[in-house]
């Protein structure tokens, strides 16, 4: 077998999570016997200052050749002052597009090593996170007609949201065959009781279900419903189906649920396999260079890829074990911080607990986990 992978580290804390990421992937490569071919492209702030845009065709065309796409993070102060077509933002929103990306999946659990990190209530934590938002990713507001003009006198910005069937069917269809490889449950979140472009969504949604979906539980939820739902009662959910928008939204509250913006991978899919895979996170600008990011989220990114785009359940599975174990031993300073600042850590600390975990930077956290999955792998 021979991949090959286009690399966008992007911004900020982009390239160091990557690096740590890519040695995972070399790893598994060179134990599973797979040649692997590396194409480095530029991406957001990073492809702003070199080329003057932030999606250079270079980069789409080495992406199209591809097997799979690997994502830092894009965006940073330096760029925010300019005009809204050349934002790093952009380049992001651009690359989603240009492949076809619309189903972005977005799984966030608790690792049982972070119980102590989730800012719920212990007993809210303890029945557990274990969920998967699917969001859609190339249509609705983020993609409308968009524009600021001036309305009697003053000026009116605007955004579209539209949602066509076609789109709304191959997400819904995305979302319920995840679901028939997990709990079986679906929630759809809209805001059909005031967006008709909601209206459609949940009709849709229901409507595929019915004719192809019958085992499955589906369920409808209000987004600011489901908003609360999601820190009140977090184990209802299994599979979250939504539009571009609240996804986004969604998809952070979910996230910070499991203790860490920084623990969360996302893939974004296309019709044939195709995938991008990417954190969930910015490019924190603020440690950027430093050393401290936690490259959990991008190197369970690879995970995602390996069981998504290239069919290898099993490496995908070591990775995310190579992460639980390395948990138990050192962490970014984020996941400490979040500890400290959780209920169940704030106790555990008052009541003189010993901390067990020490901390750790970037490049400390990857050669552990390559370490694990050595041992993981190597029998
Ligand atoms: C995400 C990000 C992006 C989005 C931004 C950077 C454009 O927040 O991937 O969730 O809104 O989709
Ligand atoms: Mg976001």
């Amino acid at each position: 077998m021979k991949i090959r992978i286009t690399v966008l580290e992007g911004d900020g804390i982009g390239p160091e999570i990557v690096g740590q990421a890519l040695k995972v992937l070399k790893t598994v490569c060179e134990i599973g016997n797979i040649g692997l071919e590396l194409d480095s492209q530029l991406l957001g702030g990073a492809a702003i200052d070199k080329t003057g845009a932030p999606l250079p065709a270079e980069t789409i065309a080495s992406c199209k050749a591809s097997d799979a796409v690997l994502l830092g993070a894009v965006g940073g102060p330096r760029w925010d002052s300019l005009p809204s077509d050349i934002r790093p933002e952009k380049g992001l929103l651009g690359i989603r597009s240009e492949l076809g990306l619309f189903a972005n999946l977005r799984p966030a659990r608790i690792f049982p090593a972070l119980r102590d990190n989730s800012p719920l209530k212990p007993g809210i934590a303890e029945k557990g996170v274990d969920l998967l938002v699917v969001r859609e990713l190339t249509g609705g507001i983020y993609f409308g007609r968009r524009g600021c003009e001036m309305v009697s006198g003053e000026l009116s910005g605007f955004d579209e949201m539209r949602y066509s069937e076609h789109e709304i069917e191959r997400i819904a269809r995305v979302a319920f065959d995840s679901a028939q490889r997990r709990r079986k449950h679906v929630t759809c979140v809209d805001k059909a009781n005031v967006l008709e472009s909601s209206r459609l969504f949940r009709q849709t949604v229901a409507r595929v279900a019915a004719n192809e979906y019958p085992d499955i539980a589906l369920q409808n939820m209000y987004i600011d419903n489901a908003s609360m739902q999601l820190v009140n009662n977090p184990s209802q959910f299994d599979v979250i189906v939504t539009g571009n928008l609240f996804g986004d939204i969604l998809s952070d509250e979910a996230a910070m649920l499991t203790g860490s913006i920084g623990m969360l991978p996302s893939a974004s899919l296309g019709a044939s396999g195709f995938g991008l895979y990417e954190p969930i996170h910015g490019s924190a600008p603020d440690i950027a260079g430093r050393g401290v990011a936690n490259p959990l989220a991008t190197i369970l990114s690879v995970a995602l890829m390996l069981k998504h785009t290239f069919g290898l359940p099993e490496y995908a599975r070591a990775v995310e074990e190579a992460v639980e174990k390395s948990l138990q031993t050192l962490r970014t300073p984020d996941l400490l911080e979040a500890q400290e600042r959780s209920l169940a850590g704030y106790i555990s600390e008052a009541f003189g607990a010993k901390k067990t975990v020490i901390q750790a930077g970037t490049d400390e956290v990857g050669d552990y986990v390559v370490q694990e999955l050595r041992t993981l792998l190597v029998r």
